[in-house]
């Protein structure tokens, strides 16, 4: 990857700022926003100390950031991006939600995390949906972001699935996307986004683990309902995902299913995003 690429991330995400947001209105992502959640409230918001500061690492438009300071007011947060054109939009969110003492934003790559983030320490990291898979050195962020995490501190990612990467591009005919998934380990879902790292469960398992960040947790959701093309767009729904969620008993029931079979050990490797706890091993007390 070349500085093209972070200039390539720059020019898409500023494209696709303003409409961001409206991924609210799709069915699919209402879904997958409600499991996301759901994974938080089981295994890392029990976690979260008093007053504890978050590190929303790649935050864009403050989507989680904004869930994060309404749900826990004792909090304050960073959100740190490549994108002012996306973080404008958090710092409005931040106003209309009455919370913009509690949050500070940080434009620049993560690739200099811990010169940006000067003396700063956090209790909670955060990086959700593709963030990680557009980074130049995917070990040297880690290891950032673990150098910035207080002991005990937890750290949260949200990726795409190498695997699901593969069925996705070939059920939308898309064989040579499928291939580089494959082959390359990169890969997209439409052709107008740069192309990103894809991780399997293994992998990013292993680069925590050695970026002294063992992981807790690491799991996979939606497993039973997988987006289509219009998913990946900023509005619309497939004629697949409409026909499942026909209407609110059938979304209800879906939903069911799939907050019974989140967390089930073995399916991290069948959800459509990776979802993966790590935690800073707390400090050993100095020996005499
Ligand atoms: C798909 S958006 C996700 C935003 C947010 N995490 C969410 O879940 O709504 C990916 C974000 O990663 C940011 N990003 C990509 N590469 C980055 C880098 N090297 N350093 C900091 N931010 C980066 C982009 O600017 C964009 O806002």
């Amino acid at each position: 990857m070349t500085l093209s690429h972070t200039t390539e991330v720059i020019e898409y995400f500023r494209r696709k700022a303003d409409g961001y947001d409206r991924v609210d209105e799709q069915v699919y992502w209402r879904l997958s926003d409600e499991l996301l959640w759901e994974a938080m409230s089981r295994y890392v918001i029990p976690h979260i100390p008093d007053k504890a500061v978050l590190l929303d690492a790649g935050g864009g438009t403050g989507r989680w950031t904004d869930r994060m300071l309404r749900h826990r007011p004792d909090m304050s947060a960073l959100l740190f991006d490549l994108s002012e054109h996306m973080t404008r939009h958090a710092e409005a969110k931040a106003e209309r939600g009455g919370y913009g003492e509690r949050l500070s934003i940080v434009n620049g790559d993560l690739a200099d995390l811990v010169e940006k983030a000067g003396d700063r320490k956090f209790d909670i990291a955060i990086s959700f949906h593709n963030v990680l898979g557009f980074v130049r050195d995917v070990r040297s962020v880690l290891q950032q972001i673990a150098a910035v995490l207080n002991p005990g501190g937890q750290l949260v990612l949200v990726l795409p699935n190498r695997y699901h990467a593969v069925f996705f591009n070939l059920l939308t005919g898309s064989v040579s996307e499928a291939e580089s998934a494959a082959f390359d380990r990169r890969g997209r879902f439409t052709s107008d986004m740069p192309a990103m790292h894809l991780f399997t469960p293994a992998e990013l398992v292993g680069a925590l683990n050695e970026s002294g960040l063992p992981v807790a947790i690491s799991t996979g959701f939606p497993v039973a309902v997988y987006p289509g093309f219009q998913e990946t767009q900023i509005a619309g729904t497939s004629g697949l995902v409409s026909d499942v969620f026909a209407d609110q008993s059938a979304y209800d029931r879906i939903k069911a299913i799939e907050f019974r079979l989140l967390g089930e050990p073995g399916l991290a490797e069948r959800g459509n995003n990776l979802f993966v706890v790590a935690r800073k091993p707390p400090e050993s007390p100095a020996r005499s």
